[in-house]
C-alpha cells in the first residue's frame, strides 16, 4: 500500500486520512473565526458565511475521503443517497429561512435545533447495537441529550408559534425529578451488563423517557422565558453532536459540537445574569405576573402633548432613544429611524441605548434596528450609555419598561432588584411611549413613570412616532 503515510499504534495512516484530518483542522479554524465575527452585528453575516464554509468543507472531505476501519471509502450509491438527501434537506431549509419573518426567528431557531437533537439521538440509536462501538457511555449520553433537545425544542417551537399552550402544575417538577432519576438508573443498569450491546428494548425505553422528559421540562416554562430555554436546548444539541463526534472519532463534529455547546451555555448564563436571575429560577418558572410590590406604587402620571414633545425634542442637543419589547410589538423600528434622521437634520445628536435583554430574545433590539438600517455606531450598550445619561436632554423610552425600571436600583425586595438597567431616570427629561399603564415582562409597577422629569405619550408606539414626526415637520 504505497499511499500509507505512516503507522501509529498498528493503525495505518494514508494520505487521504491526513488530508481529511487537515481539512477538519481548517474547518475548526473557520468555525472559530466565524464565531469571532458573529460577535458584532456589522460582521455577523460574514461570520455565518465563514463558519458555514467550514462546515461545507468538512462535509465534502468526509464524503469523499473518509475510510472505515478496513480502509474502504463510502460507496458510490451511499454518496449519491447522502447528496440527494442533503439537497432535499438543504432546499427545505433554504425556503423556510427565506420566508421566515424576523419576529418568527426564535421559533425557527427552535425548529432547526430540534432537527440537530434528533440527528444526534438517531446516531446514538444506530450505533448502540454496534459491537465494535467502544464508547457506549458516550453513545447513550448522545441519545439521551439529543432526545431531550429534540422534544424540548419541538415544544418550544410549538409554544412560540402559539400551537402549544402553557401547562404549569406544581407537581410537574417532581415528575421531572423522577424521570431524571429513571434516565440515570436505566443508563447505569445498561452499562453494568456483561453484554450491554444486547439490551435494545431498554435503550428504546431510555429514548422514550428522555423524549418525555424533554416535553415535560419545557412545558411549564413561561412564554417570555423561552429565549433562555432555547439557548439552553441549543447548547444541549451541541453537546449531543459532540458525543456523536466521539463515537465516529470525527474531529470536526467534536469541535463543532463543543463550540455550539459552549456558546449556548455562555449565552444562557449571560441572559440569566442580565435579568439578575439564576438558571434554576428560570427553569422552575415563577417570575412576573404576581404584581409583587416594587416600593413606590401609584402617584401622579403626567402626559405630554404631541406639540410639547416635538418642541422639546427639536430644540434639544442630545436625545437618547431606549427601545424595548413594545417597539418590536408595534414594529416601529423604521419610524424610530425616521425620527432619528429628522432630529439629526435639526442638529440634535441622537443615540440608541441598548439593554442586553430588552425585548424577548438575545440581540432583539440590534436585529430590529439593523433591519431599519440604523447605523451600528449609534447603538450604545447599557454601561456606556449610562455614563451619558445625566448629560442627556431627552430620553425617549419606546415600548421599554423593565429595562428602565429604577426599582432595580432602589427597591430591595423588588423581583428585579439588582438587575442592571439603563438609568433613564437620570436624564433631564423622559418621554415614555406606551399604550397605557400595562406592566412589562416582570409584571411590576415602574416608578419611572411617576417621576417629576417623566411625561407619558400614550398610544401604539408606531402611531405615536408617526404623529410626532408630522408634528416636528410643522415646526
Ligand atoms: P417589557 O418590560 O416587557 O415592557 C414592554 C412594554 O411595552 C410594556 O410595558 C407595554 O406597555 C409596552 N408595549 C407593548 N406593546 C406596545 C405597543 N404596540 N406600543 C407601545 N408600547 C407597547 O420590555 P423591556 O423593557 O424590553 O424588557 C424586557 C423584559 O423581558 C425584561 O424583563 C427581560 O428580563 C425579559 N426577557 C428578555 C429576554 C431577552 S433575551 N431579551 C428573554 C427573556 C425575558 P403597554 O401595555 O402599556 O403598552
Amino acid at each position: 500500500m504505497d499511499n500509507i503515510l505512516h503507522t501509529f499504534n498498528g493503525e495505518a495512516f494514508t494520505y487521504a486520512h491526513a488530508f481529511l484530518e487537515f481539512s477538519y483542522l481548517l474547518a475548526a479554524i473557520l468555525f472559530v473565526y466565524g464565531l469571532k465575527l458573529l460577535s458584532h452585528p456589522e460582521t455577523a453575516r460574514k461570520g455565518n458565511i465563514w463558519a458555514a464554509s467550514g462546515m461545507i468543507l468538512a462535509m465534502i472531505t468526509t464524503l469523499f475521503l473518509h475510510e472505515d476501519d478496513g480502509g474502504s471509502r463510502i460507496g458510490f450509491t451511499n454518496v449519491i443517497v447522502i447528496i440527494v438527501t442533503l439537497g432535499i434537506g438543504g432546499a427545505i431549509g433554504l425556503v423556510i429561512s427565506k420566508r421566515v419573518k424576523m419576529t418568527a426567528m426564535p421559533e425557527l431557531v427552535s425548529f432547526f435545533n430540534a432537527t440537530g437533537g434528533a440527528a444526534s439521538a438517531l446516531v446514538g440509536l444506530l450505533e448502540y447495537g454496534n459491537p465494535g462501538n467502544e464508547s457506549l457511555l458516550v453513545t447513550l449520553l448522545g441519545l439521551i441529550i439529543g432526545s431531550i433537545a429534540f422534544s424540548g425544542s419541538m415544544i418550544a417551537y410549538g409554544k412560540l408559534s402559539g400551537k402549544v399552550g402553557n401547562i404549569s402544575a406544581g407537581f410537574m417538577k417532581y415528575v421531572n425529578i423522577v424521570l431524571l432519576i429513571g434516565i440515570t438508573a436505566l443508563t447505569v443498569y445498561i452499562l453494568l451488563q456483561p453484554e450491554p450491546h444486547k439490551y435494545a428494548s431498554l435503550v428504546y425505553l431510555l429514548l422514550a423517557v428522555s423524549l418525555l422528559y424533554g416535553i415535560l421540562f419545557v412545558m411549564p416554562i413561561g412564554g417570555a422565558d423561552m429565549p433562555v430555554v432555547i439557548s439552553l436546548l441549543n447548547s444541549l444539541t451541541g453537546i449531543a453532536a459532540a458525543m456523536a463526534g466521539f463515537i465516529y472519532h470525527n474531529l470536526a463534529m467534536i469541535l463543532g459540537g463543543i463550540l455550539v455547546g459552549a456558546a449556548g451555555s455562555i449565552l444562557t448564563l449571560l441572559m440569566c445574569k442580565a435579568m439578575n436571575r439564576s438558571l434554576w429560577n428560570v427553569l422552575l418558572g415563577g417570575f412576573g405576573g404576581g404584581g409583587v410590590a416594587s416600593g413606590e406604587e401609584g402617584g401622579t402620571i403626567k402626559e405630554i402633548t404631541l406639540s410639547d414633545a416635538s418642541i422639546l425634542l427639536a430644540y434639544s442637543q442630545k436625545v437618547v432613544i431606549i427601545p424595548g419589547y413594545g417597539l418590536a410589538v408595534a414594529q416601529a423600528q423604521h419610524n424610530a429611524h425616521e425620527l432619528e434622521k429628522l432630529l439629526e437634520g435639526k442638529g440634535v445628536q441622537v443615540k440608541y441605548g441598548i439593554h442586553p435583554v430588552a425585548g424577548r430574545m438575545p440581540g432583539h433590539m440590534n436585529v430590529l434596528l439593523a433591519e431599519a438600517d440604523v447605523s451600528y455606531d449609534k447603538l450604545v450598550e447599557m454601561d456606556e450609555i449610562n455614563k451619558e445619561m445625566s448629560a442627556t436632554d431627552v430620553v425617549i423610552v419606546i415600548g421599554a419598561n423593565d429595562v428602565v425600571n429604577p426599582a432595580a436600583n432602589e427597591t430591595p425586595g423588588s423581583p428585579i432588584y439588582g438587575m442592571p438597567i439603563i438609568n433613564a431616570v437620570e436624564a433631564k427629561n423622559v418621554i415614555v411611549m406606551k399604550r397605557g399603564m400595562g406592566k412589562g415582562y416582570a409584571g411590576i409597577e415602574n416608578p419611572l413613570f411617576f417621576r417629576d422629569n417623566t411625561r407619558m405619550l400614550f398610544g401604539n408606539a408606531k402611531d405615536s412616532i408617526q404623529k410626532l414626526i408630522s408634528e416636528i415637520n410643522t415646526l
